[in-house]
């Protein structure tokens, strides 16, 4: 009725059209001149999960989850995806919905960089195996991108970045190709970066990463809207043979951290 009777403007224009979509963090919308407030201020956060932490808000078998390092955060924010209980690494919380269901696309998750400890050392057939495509018993997994890091006595470290997110992936990838993981820990998911947050830690993401997620969001309802897909990778860059330096780490500052309203 508000709409209808035209005392409803989004960005300073009157909207008469029912069913007429705002997103809540960016359009400013007013009835009878007065803005709307939203309910509830959108909260992202980052926590590093420490290992044999369940990455769920409860467990029934009640072993440790990321809920019991989420000190003083008094909105229920919810995983963006998983991590197994041994595996550690950035896990993005957030009370978002939409945000969730557009970084979990079926079809194209964003991309995930994981540092892996694998025993021995991957041949270059082998990394272009993973690289192409593995078959695992629910299909071929899709491109990835793999970087040698580092070489120990019996293992070695690597970085590998996929575009989805099955059961215990990474693992079986690496499985598959005969080189089981010792460690694994998630360094980047889309723009955000674990950089040199504690193990246990979190933080508030910055004005700039909850944009940069909100520009996916709205990159893929375009292309949806559209008719085109959101599943297409962008083209891969070329492959650097040799021993790579692991993905950058950013240090982000924790007196900033806040809620984004
Ligand atoms: N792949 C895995 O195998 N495990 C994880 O926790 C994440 C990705």
């Amino acid at each position: 009725m508000l709409i209808a009777s035209g005392r409803v403007t989004v960005n300073g224009k009157v909207v008469t059209e029912l069913g007429t979509k705002v997103d809540p963090e960016r359009d400013h919308v007013k009835v009878d001149g007065k803005h709307l407030e939203n309910a509830q201020p959108f909260v992202y956060l980052i926590l590093n999960k420490p290992k044999n932490v369940m990455s769920t808000l409860d467990d029934p078998g009640g072993r440790p989850t990321v809920k019991n390092f989420l000190h003083g955060v008094s909105v229920r924010v919810f995983p963006v995806g998983r991590l197994d209980f041994d595996s550690e690494g950035l896990m993005l919380l957030t009370n978002n919905g939409d945000l969730t269901q557009a970084l979990l696309h079926p079809r194209y998750h964003v991309p995930k960089t994981y540092l892996i400890k694998v025993k021995s050392v991957l041949t270059d057939a082998e990394i272009a195996q993973l690289e192409k495509g593995i078959k695992l018993e629910d299909g071929m997994t899709s491109p990835a991108t793999v970087k040698k890091v580092r070489k120990a006595e019996a293992n070695s470290w690597v970085e590998i970045t996929i575009h989805e997110g099955r059961k215990h992936q990474v693992k079986r990838m690496l499985e598959a190709v005969g080189h089981p993981v010792i460690k694994l820990t998630r360094v980047k998911m889309g723009p955000l970066t674990l950089g040199d947050l504690g193990s246990g830690e979190f933080r508030f993401l910055t004005d700039r990463e909850a944009n940069a997620l909100r520009d996916i969001v709205e990159q893929r309802r375009t292309l949806e809207k559209e008719g085109k897909d959101p599943g297409v990778r962008p083209p891969k860059p070329p492959r650097r043979p040799g021993w790579a330096k692991p993905s950058k780490t950013k240090r982000h500052s924790t007196k900033k951290a806040r809620p984004v309203a």
